[in-house]
């Protein structure tokens, strides 16, 4: 732990510097194409992730790796659009660095977002869902290892459902299976994971749940329907699905995630 907190103390350092509150409301992190609820947050500060002192850099299209630091109804907020992921070549340690630098921050929530394609069929290109569970296979994906946690999103979940219930939203929930990318899944894969029990795969995010469970930092997480996962329609799967699906969706997602910081 150590270790850690020597890494991040130059970055607190400079956050601090540049007029980053402690202790925000949420941090919240923006998967692939949901950049856009940055531009509802007032008075933004915002830092390109290469200003930073030992961070590290994304290099995924629709990423665009800034930190953003304002208001949101009110509510002192930080933002990451642009995450690190382990296809990237980052240790899982590193793509959590988010996570652990919400927690010295004293961020009393975490909320997750990411691009995801569907494995269930009764699921729509657009869709949101919350992640009220995890599958990894093949993968340890705890990025301290040796060191036991447990996390049940069930109850997260609900809330979360519920909260986007209020605001007239309905949201699906299920099961995210992680895989390493960056090459999308084969079709045998996709049956794979139906028979395991997933309702979406992608490439994010289950490093971060982990760590957060580990920390004890309360974490939700929404994935965006970008498209049908491999097989399950015909067709190529190709980026521009993400991007187009996130435009979609881009108002509910942010008056989703508004309402998240107000009331989870
Ligand atoms: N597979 C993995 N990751 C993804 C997908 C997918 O189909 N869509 C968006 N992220």
């Amino acid at each position: 732990m150590t270790v850690i907190s020597e890494q991040l103390t130059p970055i607190l350092q400079f956050l601090q510097n540049r007029g980053f509150p402690s202790e925000p409301e949420a941090v919240v992190i923006l998967g692939s194409g949901l950049g856009g609820f940055a531009e509802s947050i007032h008075e933004p500060v915002s830092v390109p992730y290469s200003e930073i002192p030992g961070f590290p850099q994304t290099t995924v299209q629709g990423h665009s790796g800034k930190l953003v630091a304002g208001t949101v109804a009110g509510r002192q907020i930080i933002t990451f659009s642009g995450r690190f992921h382990h296809y990237e070549g980052h240790s899982f340690s590193r793509t959590v660095l988010p996570v652990r630098l919400a927690h010295q921050l004293k961020a009393k929530k975490l909320i997750l977002s990411n691009a995801a394609g569907a494995i269930n069929t009764g699921f729509n290109v657009g869709d949101l869902m919350v992640i009220d569970d995890l599958v990894r296979p093949f993968h340890s994906l705890a990025a301290e290892p040796d060191q036991p946690y447990r996390y049940n999103l069930y109850p997260i979940a609900d809330r979360v459902r519920s909260i986007a219930a209020g605001i007239g939203l309905e949201i699906q929930r299920g099961s995210y299976v992680y895989v390493k990318g960056p090459n999308y899944e084969s079709k045998a894969e996709i049956r794979a994971f139906r028979v395991l029990g997933a309702d979406v795969v992608g490439m994010s995010t289950a490093p971060e749940l982990m760590e957060a469970a580990r920390l004890n930092l309360p974490a939700a997480a929404i994935s965006l329907v970008t498209n049908m996962a491999a097989g399950v329609q015909k067709g190529k799967l190709d980026h521009s699905e993400v991007e187009e699906a996130a435009e979609s969706r881009k108002v509910d997602f942010t008056r989703l995630v508004t309402e998240l910081i107000i009331k989870l």
